[in-house]
């Protein structure tokens, strides 16, 4: 009985790595997180299985650990994250790799059945970007070397691969050539480093591609191009044909990978996806449209001109939901690459593997009032302008950029998205709807058309996950008892 369990089991897990090679990216740089909890049911409801962190958060470790007790889906494929801040000190000791190792992976895997499946661990998040020089190059070998041997040494290094995540500026080639790939130059001898580890290993290239940020990038790229849509403007590279952006940044990674000596690399696309604000294209219509060609291409299996029928092992769409805190030194879409809002309803439909049904949203969201900020017309609004950006240094005013979801919202409404995204950032304390006598707290949703004026995620979530995994330990507890009588 309990053999025929296991094969079951056996069966159920194996069928779930054969047909999910598609997953998401869940961060966490909010202001008020969606708590876990929720995440994974939305993940489950959505039956996606693999999830890619940015780190090693123990609430959201905790969450997914419970995932695959009374639901059917199964179990969901873990990669945790090491910051960057943490390589230097990673790079230099080994004890310090042995605990990151204990605290953020051993502990989880090591927990009975109820564990995470954690398959990777992902040594930096981006590292090699540009924006950040050379200050990260000369640990992250290092650190990946220590946390291979951390993980051997806790005999999880069979079942956990180590990776570094490269952004798509890791890469590049001369006009836009595939065939002329190869990885950026100040590059050369940590890369070279890099892939004779993860050779060793056995461990995949982890990469980003960005079809969206070249398309911002080089207003040369035909949006139809970008999009998967059929174009007239494809690309010819010697006798090979490019219908889509999305190949041509591959087969670049897949020539630079040729070029220095590795061509079985064996490649993750990280991050892919298409944000819906902030920019000029970033629309939830193109953002489906993009993801629609994505996924038909990634199903089809077709691969690509230099790859033909090899496509992708794996792909993180990047990403499950917007955060309102994310960097945006690379532009004001950074903050709206969710296939999720912030409160995890779907701006737009994906395939995920439940085929035509739509996206199932989150549920029983908690919310703060419906109230929200505005600025006080009756006042003499003068100053009002410097008061808005003032909020805006801290708040989320990205949609106000041009191009954005609140772009044409005409003067001073603008001022009360400003003023209304700092009171909820705030959890609509009152004093902080003053500015200067200028704000007035309102009952009225303020939003039009397009332009949503928030109300933020009422952030309890170590109260609701806690529930959450007494429950789960409740039954584990009572299953474990009644297996135990019955042997
Ligand atoms: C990385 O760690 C090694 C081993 O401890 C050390 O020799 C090396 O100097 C470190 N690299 C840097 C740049 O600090
Ligand atoms: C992981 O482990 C280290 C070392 O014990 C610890 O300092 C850190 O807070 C843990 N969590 C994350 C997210 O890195
Ligand atoms: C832009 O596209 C045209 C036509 O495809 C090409 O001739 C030109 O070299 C491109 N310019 C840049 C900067 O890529
Ligand atoms: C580094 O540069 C050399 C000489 O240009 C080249 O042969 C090699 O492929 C490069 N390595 C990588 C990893 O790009
Ligand atoms: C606007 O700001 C200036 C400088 O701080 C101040 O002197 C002026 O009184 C303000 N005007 C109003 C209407 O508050
Ligand atoms: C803003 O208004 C202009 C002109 O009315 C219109 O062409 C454009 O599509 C609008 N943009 C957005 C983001 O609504
Ligand atoms: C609001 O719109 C006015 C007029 O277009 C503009 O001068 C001001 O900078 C805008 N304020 C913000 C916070 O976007």
């Amino acid at each position: 009985m309990l053999l025929n369990l296991s094969f079951f089991l056996l069966f159920l897990t194996a069928s779930n790595i054969t047909v999910q090679a598609i997953g998401v990216n869940w961060g966490t740089t909010s202001s008020h997180p969606l708590p876990p909890d929720k995440v994974v049911e939305l993940l489950k409801s959505n039956k996606i299985t693999k999830v890619k962190l940015f780190d090693a958060d123990p609430l959201v470790l905790q969450a997914l650990s419970g995932s695959n007790i009374g639901v059917t889906v199964g179990i969901i494929g873990v990669t945790v994250g090491i910051p960057n801040s943490m390589l230097k000190s990673l790079n230099s000791s080994k004890k310090v790799a042995e605990s990151w190792v204990h605290d953020n992976v051993t502990r989880y895997v090591s927990s009975g059945n109820s564990g995470v499946r954690i398959e990777y661990v992902a040594v930096g998040d981006e590292p090699f970007q540009q924006s950040y020089g050379e200050q990260y190059h000369p640990f992250v070998i290092g650190a990946a070397m220590n946390i291979q041997t951390a993980l051997a040494r806790a005999s999880l290094a069979n079942q956990v691969k180590v990776v570094v995540p490269c952004s798509y500026d890791t890469f590049q080639s001369e006009s836009s050539l595939p065939s002329k790939g190869h990885f950026r130059p100040d590059l050369n001898k940590t890369m070279t480093e890099l892939l004779t580890f993860l050779t060793k290993h056995h461990s995949p290239f982890f990469a980003t591609i960005s079809p969206f940020i070249i398309s911002h990038r080089n207003k040369n790229i035909s949006l139809d191009f970008s999009l998967f849509k059929e174009t007239k403007h494809s690309r010819n590279d010697g006798h090979r044909t490019y219908k889509n952006s999305f190949d041509l940044g591959y087969d670049t990674l897949v020539t630079a990978l040729s070029t220095a000596g590795f061509p079985e690399m064996d490649v993750v696309v990280a991050k892919i996806g298409w944000p819906t604000d902030g920019a000029a294209n970033a629309t939830p219509s193109a953002a489906a449209t993009f993801m629609k060609g994505l996924m038909d291409h990634l199903h089809s299996k077709s691969g690509t001109p230099l790859r033909p029928r090899n496509p992708p092992i794996e792909t993180y769409v990047f990403s499950l939901l917007d955060e309102d805190q994310r960097s945006i030194v690379n532009g004001n879409f950074e903050r709206h690459w969710g296939v999720f809002t912030f409160d995890g309803q779907a701006k737009y439909n994906v395939d995920f593997g439940q085929g035509s049904k739509n996206l199932v949203n989150a549920q029983y969201v908690e919310y703060l009032s419906s109230k929200w900020c505005v600025v006080n017309n009756n006042k003499d609004l003068s100053n009002a302008t410097a008061s808005a950006l003032d909020a805006c240094s801290t708040a989320d005013c990205t949609a106000l950029s041009p191009g954005g979801s609140c772009f044409n919202i005409s003067w001073p409404a603008n001022i009360s998205y400003a003023f209304n995204n700092y009171y909820q950032l705030h959890d609509q304390r009152a004093d902080s709807c003053d500015f200067g006598g200028l704000g007035l707290i309102t009952t009225v949703d303020p939003s039009v058309g397009t332009c949503r004026f928030p109300v933020e995620l009422r952030t309890s979530h170590s109260e609701s996950l806690y529930g959450a995994c007494l429950l789960q330990w409740m039954i584990l507890l009572t299953i474990n008892t009644i297996l135990h009588d019955f042997l």
